[in-house]
């Protein structure tokens, strides 16, 4: 990359289109990445436990959903084929992200379900059942706070959020603060040094 981030609105990182390939839940997918977004090059490692070890929205779950930060979309399109009922929001600062994410909803046949938006479009009524996130570590510890004092407060009372921390990002210490702002917060899962939070009220 260039001077830009990974969360830079709009990347000046040449496009350079690449695919990933991944599977879940015994499905596969082929994405379209490219330069300028996250991982563009494979799934992250982070993002590849939290999908194999948070329990995937069961076929009937209806409503909505949110993929907090969704990149290229990989969340989005494995929460869009695992709950073809429910509508995904998939939001995140990065046009090109949002591009290949509207993109990759179309490519596996939920682009009538997948909402992409940036953060200030999601209309205010709007409360998920689940929030979803390999959250933007990256832009710093004040700031992330500040991401999910915006977002988990849109859980649904009985909803849930499930996030993915590498421990030496501080995933242990993000679980302490989230209790600490009297969220319930379970540690569902640990693999390969990412923590899995499983976030309720
Ligand atoms: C760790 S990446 C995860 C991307 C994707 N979900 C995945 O698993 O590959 C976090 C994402 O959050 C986005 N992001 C950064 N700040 C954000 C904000 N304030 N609101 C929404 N998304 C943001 C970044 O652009 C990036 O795409």
């Amino acid at each position: 990359m260039t001077g830009d981030h990974y969360f830079t609105p709009e990347p000046a990182t040449p496009a350079q289109p690449r695919e990933v390939e991944f599977s879940v839940a015994g499905r596969d997918y082929t994405l379209a990445s490219s330069g300028g977004v996250f991982s563009a090059a494979r799934l992250d490692p982070g993002t590849a436990v939290l999908l194999r070890k948070a329990e995937l929205p069961a076929p009937g779950t209806t409503g909505d959903l949110l993929d907090l930060g969704c990149g290229f979309g990989p969340i989005t399109c494995v929460l869009a084929t695992s709950a073809p009922l429910a509508t995904v929001w998939a939001v995140d600062v990065n046009e090109r992200a949002r591009e290949l994410t509207a993109a990759n909803a179309a490519q596996v046949g939920a682009a009538d379900r997948v909402r992409v938006a940036p953060p200030e479009g999601v209309p205010a009524d709007v409360t998920f059942a689940e929030i979803w996130s390999n959250p933007p570590i990256r832009i710093g510890k004040d700031e992330l706070h500040q991401l999910l004092l915006r977002w988990l407060p849109r859980l649904a009372p009985d909803g849930a959020a499930w996030l993915v921390v590498a421990r030496h990002l501080g995933g242990d210490s993000l679980h302490r603060w989230l209790t600490e702002q009297s969220w319930q917060v379970q540690r569902h899962a640990s693999q390969k040094g990412y923590r899995v939070l499983r976030v309720t009220r």
